[in-house]
């Protein structure tokens, strides 16, 4: 049985890795997840300077998942580089570095300080609903995808994944945009913008009025939007949105996924990823699959 996948050109062992900002850099985690089991871990949101991110509240609970609006804090690229490689070092797993900016500059600036860093692949953010510059101001126009893409990809030395949002019309327009700027793969979705309103306060939850909805709820707009984007272009696409188990991953396989990631699972269940991994090795074992190229993007 393989259950390993190739994303542009780095072999995981499985296609199970966890999604940007709900895993911190797998040290929160690494008590429950035997970070060893996992085919990445794709960490949270690395900007040039550290962020503090937007003000609280920044978190509600909704139906079928979560909405936030958390504004990619963290603590800036040095930090990372000095703590959080090393760390996930210890583990047998590749590292994805998820760059977030608020320009292309900011943007640039990370991808070259983590030139010659020991990391496997990058992982662009302009799809971040909770920042009013870069994010997903960057990643809902066509032409400013290409153009950012197209400056990032010239610093980067490592493959560059490209995470999108869903917030907008036509997926495939932007995934195409996407890879003409050189996207070598790319990942989605990101959360749909959402709102929620306390009705006795008569006001928002969130400090920020409007964030990013993400869990089990949004799982189907990812399913359809992956499955799209996998027939529109020809790069490694990870596919992630509402995954909590190896069913939900299957299907996004089935969809055309060549990897997938697990987000708000993670809170609710610490060990989501490691059961997927688990799960996906008993669908195989069951449906006699030997190599998950056997089912990936077997829907028409
Ligand atoms: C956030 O930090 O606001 C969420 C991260 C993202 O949506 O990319």
């Amino acid at each position: 049985m393989n259950t390993k996948v190739n994303i542009c050109g780095v072999e995981l062992k499985n296609p199970v890795m966890t999604a940007s900002g709900t895993f911190g850099s797998g040290r929160e985690y690494s008590e429950f997840v035997d970070l060893n089991k996992l085919g990445a871990v794709v960490v949270k949101g690395v900007a040039d300077k550290p962020w503090n991110g937007n003000p609280a509240p920044r978190i509600a609970e909704v139906y079928g998942g979560m909405l936030n609006s958390v504004g990619l804090q963290n603590p800036g690229v040095d930090y990372f580089i000095e703590n959080d490689i090393p760390f996930l070092r210890q583990f047998d797993t590749k590292i994805i570095v998820n760059v977030c900016g608020h320009s292309i500059e900011e943007y640039t600036n990370v991808v070259k300080k983590l030139q010659g860093q020991d990391v496997d692949l990058l992982e662009l953010n302009i799809s971040c609903p909770n920042v009013s510059e870069g994010g997903m101001a960057f990643g809902t126009d066509p032409l400013m995808v290409e153009k950012v893409v197209n400056e990032v990809k010239k610093a980067a030395d490592k493959p560059l994944i490209v995470k999108l949002s869903p917030n907008v019309t036509d997926i495939t327009e932007i995934a195409r945009a996407a890879v003409s700027g050189g996207a070598d793969g790319l990942s989605l979705i990101n959360t749909l913008t959402g709102m929620k309103i306390d009705i006795y306060k008569r006001q928002p939850i969130l400090y920020r009025k409007i964030g990013g909805m993400s869990g089990p709820a949004v799982k189907p707009v990812a399913v359809r939007m992956v499955y799209q984007v996998c027939k529109a272009v020809d790069v490694p696409v990870i596919g992630m949105g509402g995954i909590s188990n190896a069913e939900d991953a299957i299907e996004f396989i089935m969809a055309g996924a060549t990897g997938v990631s697990i987000g708000t699972a993670n809170f609710i269940n610490p060990r989501a990823t490691i059961e997927t991994v688990e799960g996906i090795e008993e669908y195989m074992r069951k449906y006699d699959v030997k190599d998950l190229k056997e089912i990936r993007g077997i829907i028409d």
